[in-house]
């Protein structure tokens, strides 16, 4: 999701450092935001040159020293606590005062997050929605320790990028994802147990629920290991049977089908 965050902030006039693990994730990401920026001045939502001035803008490194001057560093890593706390341990030795930590984790707690770093009064999560530069909705999650300066801020930053801050509290997968994931599950289990193909399930929701994709087309779109990944986070955090993974997902993951990204999920591309 970082490249769409970071479109979506170059083109209301911040400057970015980008920083990720590898330079070909750098160059993957540059490439799809030109490309995202570029979508803009065909839409006539940028000018040429508002686009170039916009580049200009953004820097990539990969080292995290590159991200030491921001005054809002978002963090978008894989959907794990172990990965996302190292990055918050280098990230909190490395940041200056008075800066402000956002995880856009889908499911991961918090106060969690917040208690590997030295200062948690300044973290919360601000989490995007897929594809960012078309959806609106960012939910904003201040955890125990969060000051409500930290919230106010990050509302006011979430506003100038044209989107709706919606306040929720730290709790497993949010709402967002407690009510989106546990769906895609159900219908994933439906698949399983042999009540309908996937065409049928995401055919139901879409003409008979108007959702824009079907749960299963959803779930490619998102990624399984990201979907599956969240349910965990459920199952693991309520302790409650009634989100345990599928074994289906947890099957396909395993396979390496992991939707649209691996060319294979419930559909191929
Ligand atoms: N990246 C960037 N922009 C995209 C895009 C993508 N992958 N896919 C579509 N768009 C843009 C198109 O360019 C188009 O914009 P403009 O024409 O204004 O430039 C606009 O979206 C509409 O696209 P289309 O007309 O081609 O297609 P559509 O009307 O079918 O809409 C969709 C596509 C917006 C993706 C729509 O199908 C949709 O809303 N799907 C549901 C998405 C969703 O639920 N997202 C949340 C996932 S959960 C998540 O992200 C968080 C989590 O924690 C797991």
């Amino acid at each position: 999701m970082g490249h769409g965050i970071v479109q979506v902030l170059l083109r209301h006039g911040y400057s970015v450092a980008l920083s990720d693990a590898s330079e070909s994730f750098l160059a993957k990401g540059r490439g799809r935001i030109e490309k995202g920026l570029a979508r803009d001045v065909e839409k006539s939502r940028l000018t040429a040159e508002q686009r170039d001035e916009a580049l200009a803008r953004l820097t990539t490194s990969t080292s995290l020293d590159s991200v030491a001057a921001a005054d809002f560093i978002i963090e978008a890593i894989t959907e794990n606590f172990d990965a996302k706390a190292s990055v918050w341990r280098e990230l909190d030795a490395r940041a200056k005062p008075g800066v402000i930590f956002a995880s856009n984790t889908s499911s991961i707690s918090i106060t969690r997050l917040a208690a590997v770093t030295r200062r948690p009064a300044q973290f919360l999560g601000l989490h995007f929605f897929n594809p960012v530069p078309v959806m609106k909705l960012v939910e904003i999650v201040p955890g125990l320790e969060t000051l409500p300066d930290t919230v106010d801020r990050s509302e006011k930053l979430a506003l100038s990028l044209e989107k709706t801050p919606v306040r929720v509290n730290d709790f497993p997968g949010f709402i967002s994802n407690r009510v989106l994931m546990p769906m895609i599950n159900e219908a994933i289990y439906a698949v399983m147990e042999g009540v309908a193909e996937p065409q049928a399930v995401d055919a139901v929701m879409k003409l008979g629920m108007n959702h824009p994709m079907g749960p299963l087309e959803l779930a490619d779109f998102i990624g399984l290991d990201v979907c599956l990944d969240i349910m965990k986070v459920l199952y693991e955090g309520f302790h409650d049977s009634k989100y345990r993974p599928c074994p289906l997902l947890e099957k396909m993951v395993a396979a390496g089908r992991l939707g649209r990204k691996t060319g294979r999920g419930f559909y191929s591309y």
